[in-house]
């Protein structure tokens, strides 16, 4: 099912106690799930990360820090690039698979801890990077700090993977039936928002008076399945993860076979990647 990745926010802090209760198991659930999170998430097409790159205007030179780095689908690319990276993760388990990940490039490193909870150092960051995961972050905080992390004319830059219709003939609208049947939508005529619809991610960017010159880049790139690859990457999704065991392994079940039995076990979904940047100005 497809939510604005802002609904997170909303939730999180929400006056109902069991929506925010909710929006925090999600929030956890990554870690919980860190195993098919490093298997089955995958890394970013090259055209995002060379965007990422290229807007944040960094390379092998460069001090780089990266928020919530799951388990390094972002840090390990830009690692290769031989820049001087440190990861903030909040999840234990993500963190140390990150290192594990990372361990190859001396000049990276992962911290363990929520972003807003870690002391910043005091040599400061060429860039901030955050990817798929901005909407986690405390909504005040994740501008601030993130700008007090920053050099003068350093880049805040974020990424976000939007569904976005496409893909499949005739898969969304058939796998609809058992978001429905274990309880992880009530809509039956949902579809994804078309490309051009995709809603602006964090438009905030824009008036936030420690950054100008925002930049968005958008680039529609589709991502091919097998019934156990899709399946995997399912199960790292915050809303699948938090089912019950029955609901999540009937879902999953449901939805493998879908794959095999109709889709000769393939399939693909259309994503739409956002990529914003802004650098600091004050
Ligand atoms: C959807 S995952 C994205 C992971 C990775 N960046 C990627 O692109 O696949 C969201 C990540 O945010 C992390 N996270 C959530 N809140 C955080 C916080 N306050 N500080 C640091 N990491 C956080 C989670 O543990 C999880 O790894």
């Amino acid at each position: 099912m497809y939510r604005p990745g802002d609904d997170l926010l909303t939730d999180l802090t929400s006056d109902d106690e069991r929506t925010r209760r909710r929006a925090l198991l999600r929030k956890e659930s990554f870690d919980k799930a860190a195993d098919d999170y490093d298997q089955w998430r995958g890394g970013y097409p090259d055209d995002v990360v060379e965007a990422i790159v290229a807007c944040s205007r960094i390379g092998p030179e460069s001090r780089v820090l990266e928020i919530a780095c799951g388990t390094g689908q972002l840090s390990v690319p830009l690692a290769a690039l031989g820049m001087d990276l440190v990861a903030v993760e909040l999840g234990h388990h993500l963190a140390a698979l990150a290192r594990r990940n990372l361990s190859r490039f001396p000049k990276a490193s992962v911290k363990r801890s929520s972003f807003e909870s870690w002391p910043l150092p005091l040599e400061p960051f060429d860039a901030v990077v955050v990817a798929n995961a901005f909407h986690w972050l405390d909504p005040e905080l994740r501008f601030a700090k993130s700008a007090q992390a920053l050099r003068l004319g350093g880049c805040l830059t974020v990424g976000h993977a939007h569904h976005v219709r496409g893909g499949t003939a005739g898969f969304v609208e058939e796998a609809q039936r058992f978001y429905i049947k274990w309880g992880l939508s009530d809509d039956p005529f949902f579809q994804p928002p078309t490309p051009a619809g995709a809603p602006i991610m964090y438009p905030e960017f824009d008036g936030r008076p420690e950054f100008g010159s925002v930049e968005r880049r958008r680039f529609e790139i589709p991502r091919h399945h097998t019934a156990q690859s899709y399946v995997g990457w399912l199960r790292t999704d915050s809303m699948v993860a938090t089912l019950d065991e029955e609901s999540r392994e009937g879902f999953l079940s449901d939805i493998g076979q879908l794959i095999t039995t109709r889709y000769d076990g393939v399939v693909s979904r259309n994503f739409l990647y956002e990529v914003i940047t802004a650098r600091k100005v004050d």
